[in-house]
């Protein structure tokens, strides 16, 4: 018998080995696509994901405060900006097939499962073309600690799947739109030709990850007939902890479908300027 879908994104959630989890992620993504591309398409079905994905024993996750900060101008402080990205990436593809499994009681098309599983591929890929970099420059995803937050967004929002809309590729991945162009540039001032084009491919295909958020976002508006800027600045502020922080990539974000009416009345005026 064939794994349903919601039993791939168990066995990816459940693998600790960092390459192991993204080359299972990257063969149930085609072996799903295919079966889309088929017109076979394989089960949904149901299945219980765990409340953390394993990880592997290193990085050492630890409170963002407790987490050595580099000069950016140096190699070390380079390498420590791509180490941060690749465990952002590891995350993210957790995040996605979290996203299948953890809400797959409730009836969505098949197109919402369609984006998420090409959303999880990209982060493979871009979790792999980082290990890459790391590696041209001396060092590995494993070598730094690393932040142990990052899955606080999961669990604040597993029993709503509008909230994780909203707050994961919404807020969170809109965020790395607002700050990956001033990445590049650093990466450009040192030379690091790879890690420029690698930053420029996840720059182009995180716009299709806000983009998924914002139109299933959007449909579940429109399906339950409620007002989607309202909904969003209602659930924003109940499950994401903290304010949202201008600048702001406004054509990006224009690009994926996030108005500037959603996110600007979410920045908290009394931190401007301070
Ligand atoms: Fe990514
Ligand atoms: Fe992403």
């Amino acid at each position: 018998m064939a794994l349903t879908l919601a039993e791939m994104a168990v066995e990816v959630l459940t693998c600790g080995d960092a390459l192991q989890k993204v080359s299972l992620g990257r063969a149930h993504a085609a072996a799903w696509l295919a079966s889309r591309a088929a017109g076979v398409p394989l089960a949904v079905g149901r299945a219980e994901p765990p409340l953390q994905p394993a990880r592997p024993a290193a990085p050492e996750l630890l409170d963002p405060r407790d987490v050595p900060r580099r000069k950016p101008g140096s190699l070390a402080g380079r390498q420590a900006m791509l180490h941060a990205v690749a465990h952002i990436e590891l995350n993210a593809v957790d995040l996605h097939w979290d996203i299948i499994a953890r809400f797959c009681d409730q009836p969505m098309p098949l197109g919402f499962y369609d984006d998420w599983v090409r959303a999880a591929d990209d982060e493979c890929r871009h979790f792999l073309m980082l290990c890459d970099c790391l590696a041209a420059m001396g060092s590995h995803y494993g070598a730094l600690p690393a932040h142990a937050g990052m899955w606080r967004a999961a669990e604040d929002t597993m029993g709503d799947l509008q909230a994780r809309l909203a707050v994961v590729p919404m807020v969170l991945e809109a965020r790395g739109l607002d700050v990956t162009p001033g990445m590049i540039a650093l990466f450009q001032g040192a030379g690091e030709a790879g890690a420029v084009a690698a930053l420029q491919v996840i720059y182009a295909e995180e716009v299709s990850h806000v983009a998924y958020g914002s139109k299933w976002f959007n449909w579940l508006c429109g399906r339950e007939g409620t007002d989607p800027k309202e909904v969003f600045h209602d659930l924003v502020r109940r499950y994401f902890h903290g304010s949202l922080k201008p600048p702001f990539n406004e054509e990006k974000r224009a690009d994926a479908g996030l108005p500037p009416d959603f996110y600007w009345p979410l920045v908290e005026a009394r931190g401007q300027g301070g």
